[in-house]
């Protein structure tokens, strides 16, 4: 199973009152429950305060809230900002294909020999052995038992058979598990702090398993897409440093691509983001006519177009640089307005 390392934007924390860095139960596999605390770095914009609202309300209510929606609108850093938010030890799982129900749940993780050998009469030995299963919990079933809100990125890359135990779990609030030894199965009840938090990209059409019904119909899905320009653009900046001004062109070139519709969802704030930087770094000059402007964005913007072509659209470069270009312009008139202080 590939376990998620925390986004960048979260710091990993001590909560230095009663909760160590990394919370593991005395039987769990290590590094299992994360404190996270909601980073600096992360941007919050009307629209994102509105869905962070009400994916906390919905969670609240014990509800397990679903971040639907197309790679790179922020699906994963709002899942884990909400997580943060709800101040309990997160347990991170990433989709995946290899992902099988032990994954989740547990499993036998060896055994247990003892020998006993009494020879006190010397005249009889007798040996007595005996061979018990270990079991060790898996994430899932930490989660469960010590109530730690359950963070699952991209959870539909994982079969459903593998998905299975969350049934019970999101709707009767049990967890099935084997009972150890004897090949029947248990109920465990699952702890009342237990909160579940998952993302998934209905677009992606690789390694993708459709959500099996039972499991959407537990879920309360919000859709996303991609934000307006004032939290692309703001987003942008954040994890750029490139200035506001320069962001904003960044950030039309962007959604101008988006609207030719080339790709069928992108590019994302990631492209900008992308862009921004290495804008940021090279200090190139954003929309004046930089040749290594325009060919940092070719680089990104056909790579994210070129992944998915429409009728297969063969000139993506020249559609970039059209892009670019009405942007630029644009740009350009409206610097020295801007430079007196009016807004374009
Ligand atoms: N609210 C936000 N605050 C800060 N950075 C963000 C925010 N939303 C998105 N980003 C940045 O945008 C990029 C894509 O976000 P990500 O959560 O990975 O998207 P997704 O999971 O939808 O593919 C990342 O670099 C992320 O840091
Ligand atoms: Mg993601």
């Amino acid at each position: 199973m590939k376990e998620l390392s925390p986004a960048p934007q979260l710091s990993q924390v001590s909560k230095p009152s009663q909760a160590p860095t990394q919370v593991t139960a005395p039987d769990a596999p290590a590094d299992c429950g994360l404190w996270l605390e909601a980073a600096a770095g992360f941007v919050s914009t009307p629209a994102i305060e509105q869905v962070v609202r009400r994916a906390r309300a919905y969670l609240d209510a014990g509800y397990p809230v679903h971040f639907s929606g197309p790679a790179g609108i922020g699906k994963t850093t709002l899942a884990f900002h909400v997580a943060a938010l709800r101040q309990r030890p997160v347990v991170l799982i990433h989709g995946d294909e290899s992902l099988k129900s032990s994954d989740l749940v547990g499993g036998e993780s060896g055994y247990r020999r003892s020998r006993v050998v009494d020879n006190y009469v010397h005249s009889v030995l007798k040996t007595e052995e005996n061979v018990q299963t270990l079991w060790a919990d898996n994430r899932l079933t930490l989660a469960c038992k010590q109530g730690y809100t359950l963070l699952y990125d991209e959870f539909t890359r994982s079969r459903a058979e593998a998905n299975n135990a969350l049934l019970s779990v999101l709707e009767e609030r049990l967890l099935t598990m084997p009972r150890q030894g004897t090949g029947e199965e248990a109920c465990i009840g699952v702890h009342p702090e237990f909160r579940a938090i998952v993302t998934s990209n209905p677009e992606e059409y690789a390694g993708v398993h459709r959500t099996q019904d039972a499991l959407a119909d537990r879920l309360v899905t919000i859709r996303l897409d991609h934000f307006d320009r004032e939290t692309e653009v703001v987003v942008t900046q954040a994890k750029s440093g490139l200035s506001r001004e320069d962001c904003e062109v960044v950030v039309d070139i962007v959604r101008g691509m988006r609207k030719l519709g080339i790709a069928r969802h992108g590019p994302s704030v990631r492209a900008a983001i992308m862009i921004a930087r290495m804008a940021a770094q090279e200090k190139v000059g954003v929309g004046v006519g930089d040749p290594l402007f325009d060919e940092v964005c070719q680089d990104v913007l056909s790579n994210v177009s070129g992944k998915v072509f429409r009728d297969g659209e063969p000139d993506v470069s020249h559609r970039v640089a059209e892009v670019i270009a009405a942007h630029s312009i644009k740009a350009t008139l409206a610097r020295p307005r801007r430079e007196q202080g009016t807004r374009a």
